[in-house]
């Protein structure tokens, strides 16, 4: 039976189109993928969206759409992207998805019954961005959350816990006893450290909104939603069927599992803890790569400096993008896009140095054997340089599998190095003058078969340009190739070489406007946009039905400082629901009977999980706010305009 492998990528958010940090860790899962296919290994590849939780019902609230039609239009943005790139997955989990709610609530249940949840009450601070929960000690300035910056909520409510705190020393033994359990070392250190200041249990359910997995009906107690890393962490386990038909769950425990450092404490303390409740294996690797930054500074919507990858990848190729990626920043640490290194990239180590070898190889054996290499002599004059390449190939596969991306590929580099000395030390062409022609084919066929075994390494990383060398070399890279070429060290087959247009043409300048300039141009279009859109025609108008409507009853919403919800009567035989966040300005009693202006036509939306059918019309200043009513009686329904 072949060996198995599991690789996962975190599930994205779905509050935000994809971009150059997913990419980053979806190619970096793509190679791992691809490498484990190529070593025979029968493997799994697991990506997704993570759809649940306050975040996101809020984001999509603020668009007038339903949590679960927002969902839908971004998740499906993120698998084009994932289709377009080529990226080898598996199966593409929505925490949305049926059978994941169904393994999520047997998970609950079953480290209920192990008595690892409690339920008790929940008080402290809240970053919805985050999606965490804050300690007084951690917050900046009493109430930022240390990771985003952004303001927190104080949340008191009723919750079920999970008792992190008696896993304490079980999690201290795991990254004692399994030296590569949290990749790379430097963020295992930060990991253990965090351990070792104590873990509180964990509110692992939420009153306060409903856009979440549902507890176990048999708990009866329905007013409580999953928190959304609970839901989202088991997407690894649902995937492979937990609790539905279990048969991929051969897969687990995962190989790797890529995460960026942001959201590296949520795998390696949290993750690991409720496997341990669960009775499951621990993943082999949980890695963390480090950020990509723009001019030194995070990416974000606001600042407009999000590079988007696909505009990257057409420009640049998508090869030549991962290649960057991968080698251009050391694992775990944060790295800076610019367009001036990726271009550097592409003309240095691509075109001058792997494809450059390609043509030097085609063009060496044209002139001297008319395109036919043969190995067979290999040995007799090459024998050091071939062992110096498995050496490096040897390391470059260790650093893989330790996630060292750049180190990996920068041994292939040393091998291609190799490589191409060999022909200046060597000389062939002096060679064939000297009627020393064994030691020159020779040559020709050692940097033949230096290349083939670089192709095949390199192929995780860049499958149709290596496949297209290998073709060239008439071979194919696969399991055989590598098992014969990188594991049992074979020298290849004698073959005529076939030409290739340039796998690399050089690149002459930037291709992509730089951000500065092109995000410059946008915003004024957009000024320029927004000045013309901000005059609408009448029919625009009338497109919003506002009405008169009478407030029939009133209430508080419980937990809530904000809000009152309204029963109001509209002319339409039954009263309309309304959920406005007036509850600071009036009492329900005061607004009880009197009239207001209402927008009659918008799409219902849930807020703290109740429908709200319409919206008020107000007007506030520095002096408060005051709702916008007719100055006499009116018909209820009566419109407004
Ligand atoms: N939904 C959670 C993950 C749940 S996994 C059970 C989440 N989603 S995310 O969309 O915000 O982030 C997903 C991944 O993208 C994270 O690994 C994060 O580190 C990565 N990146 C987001 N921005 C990034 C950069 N600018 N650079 C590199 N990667 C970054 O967190």
């Amino acid at each position: 039976m072949s060996e198995k492998a599991f690789v996962t990528t975190p599930i994205y958010y779905v509050n935000d189109v994809p971009h150059i940090g997913h990419a980053y860790t979806t190619i970096i899962a793509d190679t791992m993928a691809r490498y484990y296919r190529l070593k025979g290994y029968d493997t799994f590849f697991l990506t997704g969206t993570d759809e649940h939780g306050q975040k996101i019902e809020e984001a999509a609230l603020s668009r007038g759409r339903t949590p679960q039609e927002y969902a839908d239009e971004i998740s499906g943005k993120f698998k084009e992207l994932w289709d377009e790139f080529e990226i080898s997955y598996d199966k593409f989990i929505r925490t949305t998805d049926i059978e994941h709610k169904v393994g999520v609530q047997k998970a609950f249940k079953t480290m209920f019954d192990s008595g690892d949840i409690y339920k008790g009450e929940y008080e402290g601070h809240y970053c919805v961005s985050c999606e965490t929960f804050f300690t007084d000690t951690q917050l900046i300035d009493e109430n930022l959350c240390p990771d985003c910056g952004k303001e927190t909520r104080i949340v008191k409510e009723e919750s079920y816990f999970f008792k992190l705190s008696n896993y304490q020393e079980k999690l201290l033994k795991w990254y004692s006893d399994d030296e590569k359990c949290v990749l790379p070392k430097g963020k295992k250190s930060e990991v253990i450290s965090f351990v070792k200041h104590g873990l509180r249990d964990l509110s692992i359910t939420r009153t306060s909104f409903d856009w979440g997995v549902k507890l176990p009906s048999d708990m009866n107690d329905d007013k409580h939603v999953m928190y959304v890393w609970l839901d989202a962490l088991l997407n690894y386990i649902t995937a492979l069927g937990y609790g539905n038909d279990e048969k991929n769950m051969k897969y687990w425990p995962a190989s790797v599992q890529l995460v960026g450092k942001d959201i590296l404490r949520f795998h390696a303390i949290y993750w690991p803890a409720f496997l341990m409740s669960l009775g499951l294996p621990l993943p082999k690797h949980v890695a963390a790569h480090g950020w990509w930054t723009r001019n030194g500074e995070k990416m974000s919507k606001s600042k407009g400096n999000v590079v988007n990858p696909k505009e990257v990848a057409d420009a640049y190729g998508l090869e030549n993008f991962r290649y960057f990626m991968l080698r251009e920043v050391p694992f775990g640490q944060d790295g800076d896009f610019s367009q001036k290194a990726l271009v550097d990239r592409i003309n240095s180590d691509l075109s001058n140095e792997l494809g450059n070898l390609l043509n030097r190889i085609i063009g060496m054996s044209g002139k001297y054997s008319d395109f036919s290499i043969s190995s067979k002599n290999v040995l007799d004059y090459h024998k050091k340089e071939l062992a110096s390449v498995m050496e490096h190939i040897k390391i470059s596969e260790t650093n893989l599998n330790d996630l060292q991306t750049n180190r990996y590929l920068e041994e292939l580099w040393r091998a291609l190095t190799i490589a191409n000395q060999s022909i200046t030390i060597y000389e062939p062409w002096v060679k064939m003058k000297n009627n020393n022609k064994d030691f020159a084919f020779a040559t020709v066929a050692m940097v033949a078969n230096i290349l083939a075994r670089v192709s095949i390494l390199l192929h995780p990383v860049m499958p149709k340009t290596t496949q297209k060398i290998a073709s060239a070399m008439n071979f194919d890279i696969n399991y055989e190739s590598y098992r014969r070429f990188i594991e049992d060290g074979e020298l290849l087959d004698d073959f005529i070489i076939q030409k290739v247009p340039p796998l690399f043409p050089k690149i002459e300048a930037e291709l992509l406007l730089t951000p500065a300039p092109s995000i410059k141009k946008l915003e004024t279009k957009k000024e320029e946009k927004k000045q013309e859109d901000s005059l609408i025609t009448i029919d625009q108008f009338f497109e919003t039905k506002l009405k008169i409507a009478t407030v029939m009853e009133a209430q508080e919403v419980p937990k809530s400082k904000k809000l009152l919800k309204l029963q109001v009567d509209l002319g339409e035989g039954k009263p309309r629901q309304i959920v406005a966040g007036i509850k600071e300005y009036y009492t329900p009693e005061s607004l009880v009977n009197t009239q207001i202006c209402v927008v009659a036509n918008l799409k219902p939306a849930k807020i703290m999980g109740l429908v709200s059918e319409g919206m008020l019309l107000a007007a506030k200043d520095s002096e408060g706010l005051s709702l916008m009513r007719p100055e006499k009686q009116k018909q209820n329904g009566s419109s407004v305009g």
